[in-house]
């Protein structure tokens, strides 16, 4: 039952900047919950308002035991209208950057994680390449403004689900429904990341700085075939598999572009990576009719849980292109707080019997949250926030994590502590969502 994490392995947690902050920017968030588009109403504009408590959550990462940290950065914060830059957004990074550096954590700063600015968002955001000008000179404004004190870098967080729930599925803002559009933001994306590599790497050179890494944050699933016998069905998978992660992961870390994406920016093939960033969550199982099997192991969103999923997708990433891995973001919706030790413990043992690079693990997220679409009815957090009063308590997750970081891994006794008795919902049995917890 018992396992160490890798020698020099890092343990933190991550976050983006819209589902923490809180604030009213006139950002595409702000904009698709006036409109009625949130599930359960909760608005952006509150979140964990961290933009104010960014010292006391700063402070309890510490305590706990972290040692790195994922953020990111508003963009409509820190240039609210189109070529108008706000000083004191600029300062108010590098106040948290710094403290967050006193207290022992490095952070890893992410650029873009699906927000816009409104006035982005009404040139078309990422569906148009003459709009990369406007995403690559906020990449240069934070490394001018940021480059002291980050070293790693993500330039845009899951380029795939974003390009599928904004512009093909039109859950997400602006709601488009066009495939090619979907295709079109998927290659100005994959140009952006390319761009913004080079640029943060150029730059940071010229400063002086020789320890640069930068990645984008990858959204990979495992598509499974649930009849492995049937041609269809792994057909489907394949085909799910490529659509979805594979062609655009092959663009962005070597630039080669197959279809349906495009070269629109005449990159050259390369290596467009430092370090593979792996965001892993959940399987999906291909059939049919219904994604999940009934009977299988799902979270409280109906998610999957499949643990070795993990270690397969760093090894997917890591064929494409050999580098050290970082889990960017795993972790799952757990209401109350019934079964995240168990999913924590499957992940993080297979990550560290996997044989693979390992260097880093973010876990998603260190409070509860604005969950996008969800709102805040889906808690992912290793610590419960009463979005009332805002009051942070650490959950029974949030001390394992801190116990398992302070020990290097996990023992019996450990195991028998917070993992044992811990088992997931499964699928088919009722309502997965489970009420909230009294804290
Ligand atoms: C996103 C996060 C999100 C998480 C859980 C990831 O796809 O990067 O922003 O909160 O999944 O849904």
């Amino acid at each position: 039952m018992s396992f160490r994490l890798k020698d020099g392995m890092l343990l933190g947690a991550a976050s983006s900047a819209t589902q923490i902050e809180g604030g009213d920017l006139g950002h595409n968030w702000n904009d698709w919950y006036r409109r009625g588009r949130i599930k359960d109403g909760s608005d952006p504009g509150r979140a964990n308002d961290h933009y104010c408590r960014w010292k006391e959550d700063a402070d309890l990462m510490a305590v706990m035991g972290l040692k790195i940290c994922r953020l990111g950065i508003e963009w409509s914060r820190l240039e609210p209208q189109e070529g108008v830059f706000d000083r004191e957004a600029v300062r108010h990074y590098r106040r948290e950057l710094k403290y967050l550096k006193k207290q022992g954590i490095q952070p890893l700063l992410t650029i873009h994680h699906f927000t816009n600015p409104g006035w982005f968002e009404a040139k078309g955001g990422f569906s148009r390449m003459e709009n990369s000008r406007y995403y690559l000179r906020l990449v240069r404004l934070c490394v001018r403004s940021f480059g002291d004190l980050v070293n790693e870098y993500i330039t845009i967080n899951e380029p795939n689900v974003y390009a599928f729930n904004s512009w093909l599925v039109g859950e997400w803002p602006p709601g488009g429904r066009s495939v090619k559009k979907t295709a079109d933001v998927m290659s100005v994306m994959a140009c952006c990341h390319i761009r913004a590599y080079e640029t943060i790497h150029r730059m940071r050179e010229k400063m002086g700085y020789t320890d640069t890494r930068v990645s984008f944050a990858n959204h990979i699933r495992v598509f499974e075939a649930k009849n492995p016998g049937s041609f269809l069905q792994r057909g489907i998978a394949a085909a799910s598999d490529w659509l979805f992660q594979r062609a655009m992961t092959v663009a962005m870390c070597t630039g080669r572009f197959l279809p349906p994406l495009c070269n629109r920016d005449h990159i050259s093939e390369g290596e467009y990576c430092d370090f593979q960033a792996l965001n892993y969550y959940a399987k999906s199982t291909v059939s049919w009719l219904r994604g999940v099997p009934k009977g299988a192991p799902v979270n409280d969103l109906g998610w999957e849980v499949c643990p070795e999923g993990i270690a397969q997708s760093a090894a997917w990433l890591h064929q494409i292109l050999p580098r050290p891995i970082y889990i960017t973001e795993n972790g799952t919706c757990d209401n109350q707080d019934r079964f995240r030790c168990r999913y924590l413990y499957e992940h993080l043992k297979a990550l560290c019997e996997s044989g693979l690079p390992v260097e880093r693990y973010y876990h998603w997220c260190f409070c509860d949250n604005f969950e996008w679409l969800e709102g805040e009815s889906a808690r992912f957090g290793l610590v419960h926030v009463d979005y009332e009063t805002q009051k942070r308590t650490v959950k029974n997750s949030g001390q394992f994590y801190c116990a398992l970081i302070a020990e290097g891994g996990v023992d019996d006794s450990l195991y028998e502590e917070y993992v044992a008795g811990q088992t997931y919902p499964k699928a088919g049995e009722g309502l997965y969502r489970g009420t909230e917890t009294e804290m």
